[in-house]
């Protein structure tokens, strides 16, 4: 969708839909007075006969009877002036979206009402995403808005919409590669399908470049964690630890790490049948990591990013690690399996190990962990754990900025009992019913060198999503996008 500003005058707008936000306890704003006067005040009717109410994110639309040169005109509620948020701008962005795809409309005028035109167009780029599925026969009636502009006064707001719509356009574009690979199936998203991805990104982007490691180099490099997991899919479907470079200058070096997962069935361990084929959204970490890294690099941030993606399948067969089994990680520490199904830390263990040889020095890890996670916190927040204080804050802050909220978790050392193991120096899991989500990050801990900044982030509740939430439709989310974005370009 195409994301641009115009300026003008509002009753002069040629579009399909003109889109007027308002306050619950204001409603006719003052540039609806003249549109309300030319449609014979049949707005201010409906609003004094309360068939609509400003409630956040609720709708109205009115044709514009030939009289105006909008076909329709929408308001959008705002809720109360005094509990507005820079989410409620999304959420009207997002509405007035859905009024546009219901309507069928191609484009879309919104007349921008305060400093939050870039949420404007986050709004809007998540409200007309859609996944499509893979029918044989394309649904017609799923037609796409095709352009969204927000209407601002002078020709100088316009440069300054102009220029956070070609940012929102490259967000939107990673948003979506993300959801895409997070909605399709493991039999389309394979490992190999992300590392191509990866590859794809290197070529097309200025200063990316990125290596593909197999199974046999990553043996070789002592990975016996990512390898263990790998041994039972590697035979039909090659594992990849995929590691991608940006060099945009400066003297920052920030570390994304993601868990790619392309299917969970929990191997030998194995998932009970029932809503299992979720799991093919065990590579949301690995999504998240390659929106970002896209969006940071076709944005020219100023700093130097190297994000590795630990990708392969978690099966059952007579080749895959079992409970019970002693893994050497790459850093010489050993596992002892307590569960298969516990596979992400074994996977990412090695991925932080593989980052920190690189001199990356403060590390963020974006895994769909623990359903721990989703028990605790819902859809809502993400799990998050930082032995930084410091950095977990700066992202804690701009995580409530973007929407993409998270809840810290602790990281007390007495949680490490938990994960005591009588023949190696962890378990992978903890055979208690308790801290499921805790220990999953104190077991990447164990893998954090001394002077290493880390942040960890479970979003096994917030990758994907059951029902549609604020301005968030269900399925794939691309969560931690929009933070990393904002806080590092
Ligand atoms: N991929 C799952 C976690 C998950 C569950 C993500 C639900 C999204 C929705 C993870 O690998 C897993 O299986 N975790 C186990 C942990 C346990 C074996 C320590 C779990 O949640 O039961
Ligand atoms: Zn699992
Ligand atoms: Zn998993």
């Amino acid at each position: 969708m195409k994301l641009s500003s115009l300026s003008g005058n509002i009753n002069q707008i040629k579009t399909d839909l003109l889109v007027i936000a308002v306050y619950k306890e204001k409603l006719v704003a003052p540039e609806l007075k003249s549109i309300d006067k030319i449609l014979n005040n049949k707005i201010s009717r409906a609003l004094t006969s309360k068939e609509f109410i400003a409630d956040k994110g609720k709708t109205i639309y009115f044709d514009g009877d030939g009289k105006l040169k909008a076909k329709r005109v929408v308001l959008v509620g705002l809720g109360e002036k005094g509990n507005y948020t820079n989410d409620i701008a999304r959420l009207a962005a997002y509405a007035a979206v859905k009024v546009a795809r219901s309507l069928k409309a191609q484009d879309l005028v919104f007349k921008a009402f305060n400093d939050n035109n870039y949420e404007l167009f986050e709004g809007a780029f998540l409200g007309e995403y859609e996944f499509k599925g893979m029918h044989k026969k394309i649904n017609g009636n799923n037609k796409q808005l095709e352009s969204f502009s927000i209407l601002v006064k002078t020709e100088k707001e316009k440069t300054g919409a102009n220029k956070l719509a070609k940012k929102a356009l490259v967000v939107q574009n990673a948003v979506k590669l993300a959801k895409d690979m997070v909605n399709l199936p493991s039999n389309i998203v394979t490992p190999s399908y992300i590392a191509k991805e990866a590859q794809n990104l290197a070529k097309t982007t200025a200063k990316v470049s990125c290596k593909v490691i197999g199974f046999e180099e990553a043996k070789k490099l002592g990975m016996g964690g990512f390898c263990a997991v790998a041994q039972g899919a590697n035979n039909y479907q090659p594992a990849k630890v995929v590691i991608l470079k940006y060099v945009g200058g400066g003297k920052e070096k920030i570390g994304l790490v993601g868990k790619g997962i392309t299917f969970d069935s929990g191997g030998i361990s194995i998932k009970q049948s029932n809503g299992m084929k979720e799991m093919k959204t065990d590579m949301g970490g690995a999504a998240t990591v390659l929106g970002a890294f896209k969006a940071l690099a076709e944005l020219k941030a100023k700093i130097n990013i190297t994000a590795i993606i630990a990708t392969t399948e978690n099966m059952p067969g007579g080749h895959s690690y079992k409970p019970g089994d002693i893994i050497t990680h790459m850093n010489g520490k050993t596992t002892e399996i307590d569960s298969t199904d516990a596979e992400g830390r074994m996977v990412l263990s090695d991925a932080l190990c593989y980052i920190q040889k690189e001199g990356v020095k403060k590390i963020i890890d974006y895994a769909t962990l623990t359903g721990a996670c989703l028990i605790s916190l819902g859809e809502i927040r993400s799990g998050f754990m930082t032995n930084n204080q410091k950095f977990g804050d700066s992202y804690i802050k701009v995580s409530e900025k973007t929407g993409e909220k998270v809840w810290q978790l602790p990281l007390d050392e007495e949680y490490d009992d938990l994960l005591k193991s009588d023949v190696a120096d962890s378990l992978n899991n903890t055979t208690k019913k308790q801290a499921g989500t805790v220990t999953g990050g104190k077991f990447l801990q164990k893998f954090i060198e001394k002077g290493t900044e880390w942040i960890h982030i479970d979003i096994a509740g917030t990758a994907y999503l059951s029902t549609n939430t604020r301005y968030l439709d269900k399925n794939a989310t691309g969560h931690g996008i929009r933070t990393l974005v904002e806080l590092f370009s």
